[in-house]
């Protein structure tokens, strides 16, 4: 990067286009007090008394974070079940960049039969002239033809999507052994990332079959569909199929300890296998899947929340460096809806309900209020599970993921003592309620900055629509 800045050469610049002064930088790595200065939407200088900006914003009292980079979020993404996601690339990243997030990663899915090609093409489309902030997308590959392994996955890794998830469950998305077998040889070869969703789903269909046989279709039967084992058996058997073929891996929304040992002790054994979990493992149970009437339908996602025993070990991991990013899994689907959460009705069984829960405004608040504020992680954890690691798995490192010369001013300036009741009325996606209604946070985002232009200020959208970049990825560093 350093060609694009002047600070190679030991200059700084009269004049910044903007300077933040005085606030308490954190990154993955340390916690300090400087100004940054920053020009043509780059930071290019670390200092005391930095020279004149245009703009000036004093942050004295407040701690100065890299922009949340959240790299797994759903938005528009198509489905077969004819449910629709609420927010699309206007709704989905305005939502994140209220919640202090500045790139987002969401997923271009093949539909089983279409090429992957197509399934890019169309989410630009969809994406065009949207997003607030910057955006990259992962790939899902769900048909693994000889034309998809042979060409278009290798021209697309190449092309800037370097990195895809693969399903071991869900009829319309899931690749068997084989297909997993191949799929990841093709990501050795090519330097690419694989994530993985994992659970078993010959348990998962035949647990359903039974519970459906006794009438057992409630909301809370979900959970009991999808119990942890089927999750620690498939991440055990992906752990298996990457070792074979020795290549990285990371396994996406681990909700418990079990899936978890799986992963320490493939990293134990010194194998490349990442983790992420999500703010519903932390904040939410299987009892909040057994509300009233359909309520627990709200809380349907999958793997499904377990218990206070697996939030306790979820915390642990991401203390103890089992997991390496913290993701939302922003799949946002309205409760009161038949293109939602009512897609069959407020009978339906559990099976038909659309998966996944809203969270990409909420994540940063929840995991700095209830991790950093309560002492669980540090500072420069926080910064590293929710910025830092997912910038560098992904490839956008360090244009994304830090403050640091040569780096995209993507930031943001951090109330730490400001207290929020979150509802869902505050926030900005386009979902009708929120799991965390009112829980108490303290810490929110101030002001949001993307390429030094504000996007958020004292909670007002300040960015335009289409002000952000679609990002191509770079090749993952797995060297985490
Ligand atoms: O239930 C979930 N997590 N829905 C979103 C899709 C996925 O599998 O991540
Ligand atoms: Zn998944
Ligand atoms: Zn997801």
């Amino acid at each position: 990067m350093s060609d694009e800045t002047e600070i190679s050469t030991g200059q700084t610049p009269d004049q910044f286009d903007l300077v933040i002064r005085g606030g308490r930088i954190a990154t993955a790595s340390d916690v300090f007090d400087a100004d940054i200065g920053i020009l043509d939407g780059r930071i290019v200088a670390l200092g005391q008394a930095l020279s004149k900006g245009l703009r000036e914003v004093d942050a004295r009292g407040k701690l100065v974070l890299p922009g949340g980079v959240d790299a797994h979020c759903h938005f528009d993404q198509p489905s077969a079940d004819g449910s629709r996601m609420a927010d699309d690339f206007d709704s989905g990243p305005r939502s994140a960049a209220f919640g202090g997030t500045t790139t987002v990663i969401p997923f271009a899915c093949q539909q089983k039969g279409q090429s992957l090609r197509a399934a890019v093409e169309d989410y630009h489309a969809r994406a065009k002239g949207k997003s607030v902030i910057d955006y990259a997308f992962h790939l899902i590959v769900t048909d693994p033809t000889a034309q998809v392994i042979g060409q278009e996955l290798p021209a697309l890794i190449r092309e800037g999507y370097s990195s895809f998830k693969i399903y071991t469950t869900y009829d319309d998305l899931k690749l068997d052994d084989r297909q997993i077998l191949e799929v990841l040889a093709l990501a050795r070869r090519e330097g690419a990332l694989t994530m993985i969703h994992a659970e078993n789903s010959d348990i998962i269909s035949w647990l359903t079959e039974a519970l459906e046989q006794d009438g057992k279709t409630a909301p809370r039967f979900h959970s009991a569909a999808r119990p942890a084992v089927a999750e620690r058996e498939a991440t055990h058997r992906a752990i298996s199929l990457a070792e074979i073929v020795d290549v990285p891996m990371l396994v996406v929304h681990v909700s418990g300890g079990e899936a978890m040992e799986q992963i320490a002790a493939a990293r134990a054994r010194g194998l490349r296998v990442f983790g992420e979990t999500c703010p519903q493992y932390l904040f939410l149970t299987a009892d909040d899947l057994d509300l009233r009437g359909f309520e627990g339908a709200k809380h349907i996602c999958s793997p499904p929340p377990r218990d206070r025993a697996s939030q306790e070990s979820v915390w642990h991991g991401l203390a103890n460096g089992t997991f390496q990013v913290f993701s939302s899994d922003h799949a946002p689907f309205r409760y009161d809806d038949t293109t939602g959460k009512k897609l069959r009705g407020e009978n339906a069984s559990f099976m038909h309900v659309p998966n996944g829960i809203p969270g990409v405004e909420t994540r940063l608040p929840l995991l700095f209020s209830e991790g950093v504020g309560k002492g669980r992680i540090s500072l420069q954890q926080f910064v590293a599970l929710t910025s830092t690691n997912p910038a560098r798995l992904y490839g956008l490192y360090p244009r994304k993921g830090t403050i640091a010369v040569g780096a995209d001013a993507d930031l943001v300036v951090w109330d730490s003592t400001r207290e929020v009741t979150i509802q869902n009325e505050d926030l900005h996606h386009n979902v009708d309620y929120t799991p965390y209604e009112g829980y108490e946070v303290t810490g929110w985002p101030q002001i949001v900055f993307s390429g030094g232009n504000v996007v958020v200020e004292n909670g007002e959208l300040i960015a335009k629509a289409g002000d952000g970049k679609f990002l191509e990825c770079g090749t993952p560093d797995i060297l985490l």
